[in-house]
């Protein structure tokens, strides 16, 4: 499988933090939040990232992250110019996908908890045309939120209801075939004015998509108040000896 992460937007919901700077550099405890999702990637055992950057000191997080050797990684980038939503950034990847599975992880998203190996190997092999992780959280009306029928299966999802039908929601965790592309290219922007990834997955629902509750502890990053929690997770499993140093960039 190949990866993907998402660095791109404009960050306003952090204003005055980002003005200047690229959200993904902002510090989460000891380490830059875009090393979270790396690490997440890395976790699942895939080598082959692309990394879509955007916004402010994009420079900055090619000079952070580098070839990602010190991850183990293999890294790539592509810009994404404006903020067009997940789906559209999704997009900018097909060639780098070629026929190849993917996941695609949020640059703001911050999971601890156990690797997810397994999991990424189960999607593949299976017959879902595309995947997501599954969490509870108290304010799901700032998420996509689940719908789910009397046995407990997702039938649909809805980008931050007013109303939210559940308190599960798909984290920034995306499982993706290339057949996905086509769907992209169909999707119209919403009311705010981007491609959503809730209704790329909608597509696959009910009955194709794989959904897997999340076992660790996950927050977003993209709000003030959800970065200092990222910040107090991170430090509650790093004194448990739960997290590893953050690597250091080789000399250029
Ligand atoms: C995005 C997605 C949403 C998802 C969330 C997870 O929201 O649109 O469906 O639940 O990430 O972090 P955003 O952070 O763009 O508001």
């Amino acid at each position: 499988m190949k990866g993907l992460v998402l660095a791109g937007g404009t960050a306003t919901r952090l204003f005055p933090l980002t003005i200047v700077t690229n959200k993904h550099l902002l510090p989460i405890y000891d380490r830059p939040m875009i090393y979270y999702p790396i690490a997440t990637l890395a976790s699942m055992g895939i080598r082959e990232v692309m990394v879509i950057v955007g916004g402010k000191s994009v420079g900055d997080v090619v000079e952070l992250l580098a070839d990602g050797e010190h991850f183990g990684l293999d890294l790539t980038y592509r810009y994404q110019r404006g903020a067009m939503g997940i789906a559209h950034a999704i997009g900018l990847a097909r060639d780098f996908v070629g026929d190849d599975a993917f996941c695609c992880v949020l640059g703001d998203n911050v999971l601890l908890g156990p690797p997810l190996a397994e999991t990424a190997r189960e999607f593949e092999a299976g017959p879902c045309g595309a995947g997501t992780l599954l969490y509870e959280v108290a304010d799901p009306q700032r998420f996509g939120v689940a719908e789910l029928d009397v046995a407990g299966n997702v039938v649909n999802f809805e980008e931050k209801p007013a109303q939210p039908k559940s308190n599960l929601i798909p984290i920034g965790v995306y499982f993706l075939r290339p057949s996905a592309f086509a769907i992209v290219d169909q999707l119209v922007p919403s009311g705010r004015g981007e491609l959503e990834i809730t209704d790329l997955l909608n597509h696959y629902l009910p009955g194709n998509l794989f959904a897997r509750r999340f076992e660790g502890l996950w927050t977003d990053a993209g709000t003030v108040t959800s970065l200092i929690r990222a910040a107090e997770l991170s430090e509650q499993e790093s004194r448990a000896g739960r997290m590893t140093a953050p690597p250091t960039r080789p000399k250029a």
